[in-house]
């Protein structure tokens, strides 16, 4: 392996050591120098100050985390290095949910591949790359996708997220092989059809699963608001556990079309209403209902959109429970920024402002082909709480 070679400093050893993943230009010995040799993307051979070995990643001196741990192992980054993680990683993903016919293969961070994510449909892999370093890898990935799952027929490389505008990175879909706009698959025994080519993300939220199936326990006989819908992934789980009714408000058009869809492949057309409004507004007059589940985008991108996103949070909970005279209110917080606690004490707040006596009936994350790397705390995302018994 000839790989240039970047040295961590002693300071960033115990960093190293706790499991990060990420590193600063504070960390890297003579970086000033190193970032006129190495080229953005470029792996590297990371070594401490006194030549021993740490692991293999990637540089990009233009960005904060200007370095990147894509291994501990003295491997060379090749086809065959993808190939292995992707064929492991398949095997346990599919233990988690052998009945589904879609999983997320590549978490990132939270599967040690830092920038990468690949979320698979049936026989479509969704491709995404959010750093330089993956961009540079991605001809060697697409290759071993095809290799460990040889039943992938069509792939997406979906990368039209403004998060790389973070490292100058171009946004683009592209295709390869045969892909159509809608791929149906199988999962929580329902008929989906996932839009992964003008879908948002990578075209389902996939992450939700876990938290989809406490809401289809909880659904017999009730009408429900599925605020910030999408293709209504909690409407028709929830209707699978024998809802009457659900509301589906999404802003998106698109998504709605879908949805309809989604509803008469499985006997569900008569039960859903599509309303294609601002949630903010639609909760203000509410139909009546027994179930309101709020799923918003992330509303705090970075840190300095905390104090004016979590207001956005506290004012669609506020009118969650204002919405809901009785039953179950489901509330979800995607922006890892918010952290556990704070949510849920938005949550709470909420409730306690309406004088409402809550249960604390649920909480749920992201769902395990989401691993969470406990050293990368943006791995950890996704809350979600449910309330009931008022
Ligand atoms: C996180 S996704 C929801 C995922 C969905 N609940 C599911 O389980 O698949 C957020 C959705 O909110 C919609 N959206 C964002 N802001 C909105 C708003 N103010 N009013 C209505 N829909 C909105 C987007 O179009 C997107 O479909």
């Amino acid at each position: 392996m000839n790989y240039l070679t970047v040295k961590l400093s002693k300071n960033a050893i115990p960093k190293y050591l706790s499991g990060a993943l990420w590193f600063t230009k504070q960390d890297i010995k003579n970086f000033s120098k190193l970032k006129e040799t190495i080229q953005p993307g470029e792996i590297v051979k990371i070594l401490s100050q006194e030549g021993f070995f740490l692991g293999i990643g990637y540089f990009n001196p233009q960005v904060y985390y200007a370095l990147k741990l894509l291994t501990k192992d003295e491997a060379k980054i090749d086809e065959k290095f993808f190939k292995t993680k992707f064929e492991r990683l398949y095997t346990f993903k599919k233990r988690l949910y052998p009945e589904d016919e879609a999983l997320r293969l590549v978490f990132a961070e939270g599967d040690f591949l830092p920038g990468l994510i690949i979320d698979i449909y049936k026989n479509i892999a969704v491709i995404q790359t959010y750093t330089t370093g993956m961009e540079r890898l991605l001809p060697l990935i697409l290759k071993a996708l095809k290799a460990a799952l040889p039943f992938v027929k069509g792939m997406v490389i979906k990368n039209d997220s403004s998060r790389r505008k973070e490292e100058n990175l171009p946004l683009y879909v592209k295709t390869e092989g045969k892909v159509e706009e809608l791929v149906s698959v199988k999962m929580g025994g329902l008929k989906w059809l996932i839009p992964v080519i003008k879908g948002q993300k990578t075209g389902g939220f996939l992450d939700q699963r876990q938290n989809r199936n406490f809401i289809k326990m909880i659904s017999r006989d009730l009408s429900v608001i599925d605020a910030f819908s999408y293709i209504g992934g909690f409407s028709f789980y929830s209707l699978a556990g024998g809802a009457q009714r659900a509301f589906l408000v999404d802003r998106s058009s698109f998504a709605l079309s879908i949805a309809e869809e989604i509803a008469r492949i499985n006997g569900f057309k008569e039960k859903i209403i599509l309303v294609e409004a601002d949630v903010f507004h639609f909760l203000k007059n509410p139909p009546l209902t027994d179930m309101i589940i709020l799923d918003p985008p992330a509303f705090i991108k970075n840190k300095k959109s905390l104090k004016q996103g979590e207001k956005k949070y506290a004012s669609l909970y506020s009118l969650g429970v204002k919405a809901l005279k009785k039953g179950f209110l489901m509330a979800c917080s995607c922006s890892h920024l918010l952290e556990e606690k704070r949510f849920e004490t938005l949550v709470l707040e909420a409730a306690r402002k309406e004088q409402r006596q809550v249960k604390i009936i649920y909480r749920g994350y992201q769902a395990a082909d989401h691993p969470v790397n406990p050293a990368v705390r943006e791995t950890f995302y996704l809350k979600a709480i449910c309330l009931g018994g008022y």
